[in-house]
């Protein structure tokens, strides 16, 4: 089903790992500033006896005190906490957008799921309020100033723990669990299952300990079929128009996410090829061959009843090129249209894990989650405040890299651009480049890795990936920064750019190997969904077939010792992913995602266990029962 079809792979260019392997014999290394220097001499040169956390659990981390969930309690029909912790359920599949909204009722008609929380619950950012009652327009900046003190030193603050805007990602859920059928027989149908995919934002209040959704006229729904913008070097570019001349609209398939320092939602389109059919003769352009576009789509059909998403249909040829970006959104200003900014690239877009690097620039870290795909970093022109106070936006104006990563334990950030006389000879203009941009980094020399998905960066500039997992490596397709051919079980990769995020070099190394967990009461796999705290802890989801028995779960790990220890399972065939806090960590939200696969007979979560209740994708509240910082 269209979970498993981002295992697919696209990226035939030929970059494979062994070409890298010939480089770093001729191409000398090249010399690190000032103190990574130091840092490099802990990289360890590859090999699953490498990685720097081996994940037991006989090191007594100060980070951590609480009790693990065992291996033998991480299973079942519904979601295990650590016995130091408590959850609650929120916001299911199907609850109305805000009181007063039409009420679940399966399956949903396209009317009311326009107005109710979609499915395929992902990534998600809380994005506070201080004052007193909802609504409230515009972001308090002086919360992310409060949060950024807290991000270098201990505390963010006591403001916005208690309300706030949380906006939330609806990946995906398949005809049969949206439907109630396999293929749609209507408009009607294509319409319900188009307004389940996209984003919500959400107005939430704590009531008496209980969090519940409030009203709120910038509470929304985001779909399909919600008019958009186009901005940066794509926007208005003959790549983006159809001969039918249709307004912009929607987004799709949102999976990770990331937030900005003005206070912004950025939501990031994966698996957006898979909507697109044919319904006649058709055949794929070589870019739409790079992005995985087919006759037959992951069989959503919207194809059949919506012109869109048919490809045979030269009025509507472009319209494949308006998805794979980043997505803005504004959680205070419900008027405001989301934008899609182009300078960020268009790939299988898993997440961005923004930070500010040296001089006030925004730069934002990018996985593309495909077997042997990439990872790109943007860095904007200048110091975000300066340009917006120029009314720019510092994601329109900036440049486009992907990451390639040496056998020695550097790497280097190639540019994507239309100067490089390389990819002038394949493209028109940078708007090409942007478009296509796997092509260019195929072009490039990118470094295929193990299908890249979360990022996150730490207080001291580390940043981490995880590679979730890629079966079709080959045992003589290794390299260091994926050593294992093949990689059934996934790692995590970490790294730390030469110049504050600005830099054109980094060092690197690997962090965690799956599979050394295997066996240990701390065993996982697959990780994907990833957050750094303050603290040096590292929340860790995961995504994929769970060994010694247990469903999929979230651990934390210590990045100074290694240890690791699991704080959460989920149910039977879900997926915990998507994560985020109140600004004092005494709240976490995370993401039951896809339960039983929609199969009633394997969990009915959070209903009841009746056996015959469709499974709803819902958040989880969790809190620790001393009323202590999340993770310790
Ligand atoms: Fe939507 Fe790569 O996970
Ligand atoms: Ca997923
Ligand atoms: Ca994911
Ligand atoms: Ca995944």
């Amino acid at each position: 089903m269209s979970f498993e079809h981002d295992e697919e792979i696209c990226n035939e260019s030929g970059n494979r790992p062994f070409q890298d392997v010939l480089n770093a014999n001729v191409e000398r290394r090249k010399v690190l500033q000032g103190g990574l220097a130091t840092a490099s001499a802990v990289f360890f040169a590859g090999g699953a006896g490498g990685a720097i956390a081996k994940g037991f659990n006989n090191i007594q981390s100060p980070l951590m005190n609480f009790a693990p969930v065992p291996n033998a309690e991480g299973n079942g029909p519904i979601p295990t906490i650590s016995a130091d912790y408590q959850y609650d359920v929120l916001i299911p599949w199907g609850e109305p957008l805000q009181p007063g909204g039409p009420t679940y009722n399966y399956p949903p008609s396209a009317e009311d799921q326009a107005l109710q929380i979609g499915i395929g619950h992902d990534g998600m950012h809380f994005f506070p309020i201080r004052e007193e009652g909802l609504p409230r327009n515009g972001w308090d900046q002086d919360l992310w100033d409060d949060r950024k003190d807290w991000y270098y030193n201990t505390q963010w603050g006591t403001n916005g723990n208690d309300r706030g805007m949380l906006c939330i990602n609806h990946e995906f859920g398949d005809n049969s669990t949206v439907l109630g059928k396999n293929t749609p027989a209507s408009l009607e149908d294509v319409r319900a299952s188009q307004h389940a995919h996209g984003a919500s934002v959400v107005a939430l209040k704590k009531v008496n300990g209980s969090w519940q959704t409030a009203a709120s006229p910038n509470a929304r729904r985001i779909h399909v079929n919600t008019e958009v913008e186009f901005s940066g070097p794509v926007a208005g570019h003959a790549l983006l128009q159809n001969a039918a001349n249709n307004v912009p609209k929607g987004t799709v398939n949102n999976c990770s996410n990331g937030y900005t320092p003005w206070g912004t939602y950025l939501t990031c389109e994966e698996n957006f090829n898979g909507y697109f059919g044919a319904t006649s003769e058709w055949t794929a352009t070589e870019e739409q061959q790079r992005y995985g576009f087919s006759s037959g789509g992951f069989g959503y059909g919207w194809e059949l009843y919506d012109e869109r998403f048919n490809m045979s249909n030269p009025d509507y040829a472009n319209e494949c090129n308006r998805f794979g970006w980043i997505v803005e959104i504004d959680p205070f200003d419900g008027s405001k249209k989301p934008v899609k900014r182009t300078a960020l690239g268009r790939v299988k877009h898993e997440g961005i894990a923004i930070t500010v690097g040296r001089g006030g620039r925004v730069v934002g870290y990018m996985g593309d989650d495909q077997r042997f795909d990439y990872i790109y970093k943007f860095v904007s022109d200048a110091n975000w405040r300066s340009m917006r106070a120029k009314g720019q936006s510092p994601l329109d104006h900036g440049k486009l890299y992907v990451a390639k990563f040496n056998d020695d334990g550097t790497g280097e950030w190639l540019e994507l651009t239309i100067d490089n006389p390389v990819l002038a000879q394949r493209f028109a203009d940078q708007a090409e480049v942007l478009t296509f941009a796997r092509v260019a980094a195929d072009l490039l020399g990118a470094t295929p890795m193990d299908r890249p998905e979360w990022t996150t960066v730490a207080p001291n500039d580390w940043v981490y990936c995880t590679l979730t997992n890629n079966s079709r490596r080959g045992a003589d397709q290794t390299d260091a920064a994926n050593p294992m051919g093949p990689n059934n079980d996934g790692h995590i990769i970490r790294w730390k750019d030469s110049d504050q995020h600005v830099g054109g070099d980094f060092i690197w190394e690997i962090f965690l190997i799956a599979k050394d967990t295997h066996g240990t009461e701390q065993s996982y796999a697959d990780p994907d969904g990833l957050m750094a705290d303050p603290d040096g802890r590292l929340f860790i989801q995961t995504d994929g077939g769970q060994k010694d028995g247990l469903n999929n779960q979230m651990l934390v790990a210590d990045t100074k010792n290694g240890e690791l220890r699991r704080l959460f399972t989920g149910v039977t065939s879900d997926e915990v992913t998507g994560i985020t806090m109140t600004p004092d960590r005494r709240t976490m939200f995370v993401n039951l995602q896809h339960p039983g696969n929609g199969d009633p007979t394997r969990t009915n979560f959070p209903a009841p266990q009746d056996g015959v209740t469709v499974p709803r994708d819902c958040t989880i509240v969790i809190t620790r029962k001393d009323g202590g910082i999340i993770g310790s």
